[in-house]
């Protein structure tokens, strides 16, 4: 099939690059030339896992390909994909003019009808917004355009992983044609019968494929806001039960797997730590929060989420602060910085938040991160930016762990402790394990879970119960 992208961020160039993939001729457009430019040298505007590689051997099979030319661009496709960004405005509402100038773009280039999918994430209702836009751009056009939703769940650092192998596959329309051709479009991966996996090198494991949900426009819509803040009312959750441990002297990681092992609340998204960022949770709840406001819900179940997601930095600093007394003139290390590991993405990640406070106590900062310290850099350019985790150490008074990367937990810790100047970590992530970083010397504090001292601290501090005595 012949399809258009319009929007070559995370979730453009990943929809692109993977329906080429399934074996669809794809265009993809962005009205950031600079974008276009970058992937015309063969280069990814992002960092994602397999992404590099799809992109090559997609436009090398004449499969993928890349245009400034919008007009061009929207001329091609039967299908157009709309995957521009909807960022949050100072309100919280999400920024819907991108979609707007989309719509006038497809109503005025066009040269046949068109299937236009909205795949941004948009409150309900956009759909009837974006037709009606259409319709009013299109009024002088002989062309006619249906308007489906189709929500996407890709997780930055498995994007990829996630579009072949998804766990549903969610389509809103408003009739049978829009239907069939979405039903077309994703037919290799609701068979499971992919060309080859880049991910797993053609050796897929085995999964169910994924279910084929269709709704109505405005449900598809709905379910992508829901999914997203019920995600980060899970985390929300698992942080209030980790403030709980610290006081009773109880261990989050215990709990919140007593807790998973029952399938009605299932494991995942249940990992506490200094909250969740990125560019999607914390927009998606505060754009669900003014939803349900303007309808006159209560919402006050996602704004308690995002206050528990808010005070995480807080309460970090503040068991800091416990530790090192005073922050000013300290060094101080910052372990990881993007929002969460296999990304170099930054947006609304706890670590920048830590950076500015450590900053404003006029501590010194010096950061190491895989994936994230160019984009970093930009944002804070006077802090120091370690070449590995030992040159981090070095001389450290204390090294706050923001981001769980996986080979941060491969670090020789025992060397570590030697060059810093003080053995004391914070794990923001509970990446790391207690007993094994106090058996090789650490200070070690996590989230939700005591120190073996604080741990006995609380116990020896607790009143015994009348009866105990
Ligand atoms: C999210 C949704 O998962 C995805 O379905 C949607 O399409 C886009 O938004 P993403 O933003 O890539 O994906 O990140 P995600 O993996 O959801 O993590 C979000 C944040 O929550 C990260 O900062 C992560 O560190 C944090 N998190 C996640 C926790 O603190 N605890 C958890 O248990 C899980």
């Amino acid at each position: 099939m012949r399809i258009t992208v319009l929007g070559c961020g995370y979730v453009g160039l990943v929809t692109g690059a993977c329906l080429a993939e399934i074996g669809h001729s794809v265009v993809c457009t962005d009205n950031d030339e600079s974008k276009i430019d970058i992937l015309h040298q063969g280069a990814l505007p992002i960092y994602e896992p397999h992404l590099q590689e799809i992109v090559v051997h997609n436009v090398a099979a004449k499969r993928l390909s890349f245009t400034a030319d919008l007009p061009e661009a929207v001329r091609f496709g039967d299908v157009i994909f709309i995957c521009i960004g909807t960022p949050p405005l100072h309100n919280g509402d999400s920024d819907l003019s991108g979609i707007d100038g989309a719509a006038r773009l497809i109503a005025q280039e066009s040269r046949s009808s068109k299937l236009v999918i909205e795949k941004s994430t948009v409150p309900v209702q956009s759909g009837q917004k974006l037709s009606r836009a259409l319709g009013i751009y299109g009024r002088n056009s002989q062309w006619s355009f249906s308007v489906a939703s189709n929500p996407e769940f890709l997780r930055e650092g498995s994007a990829v992983l996630d579009f072949l192998h998804p766990d549903r596959i969610v389509i809103g329309v408003g009739d049978q044609g829009s239907q069939l051709l979405l039903r077309e479009i994703y037919r290799p991966i609701l068979r499971q019968e992919l060309l080859r996996c880049p991910v797993h090198d053609d050796d897929c494991p085995q999964k169910n494929p994924p279910e084929l949900l269709v709704t109505s426009i405005n449900s598809a819509e709905l379910i992508k806001h829901a999914s997203n803040s019920f995600l980060a009312l899970k985390i929300s959750y698992a942080n209030l039960i980790a403030d709980i441990c610290e006081s009773m002297g109880a261990n989050v990681e215990e709990v919140v797997r007593g807790m998973g092992l029952d399938p009605r609340i299932g494991p995942a998204f249940l990992k506490a730590g200094i909250g969740f960022g990125g560019f999607c949770l914390p927009k998606d709840v505060q754009a669900f929060i003014r939803l349900g406001e303007k309808v006159g819900v209560d919402v006050s179940l996602l704004k308690d989420a995002e206050h528990i997601n808010r005070r995480r930095i807080e309460g970090f600093l503040a068991k800091a602060a416990h530790a090192l007394w005073t922050f000013k003139d300290k060094h101080i290390g910052i372990l990881g910085l993007a929002f969460k590991p296999n990304t170099d993405d930054i947006r609304f990640a706890p670590a920048m938040e830590l950076i500015s406070r450590l900053l404003e106590e006029r501590a010194h900062v010096s950061v190491y991160d895989p994936q994230a310290m160019d984009k970093t850099r930009a944002l804070f350019p006077s802090i120091r930016y370690c070449a590995d985790p030992y040159q981090l150490a070095d001389g450290a008074e204390a090294l706050m762990l923001a981001t769980e990367w996986a080979e941060f937990k491969e670090l020789d810790w025992a060397r570590i402790s030697r060059l810093m100047q003080r053995p004391l970590v914070l794990d923001g992530r509970n990446l790391l394990d207690r007993s094994e970083m106090e058996r090789v010397g650490f200070e070690y504090h996590g989230v939700g879970v005591l120190s073996t001292a604080e741990a006995e601290a609380r116990c020896a501090a607790m009143p015994l119960s009348p009866g105990a005595r």
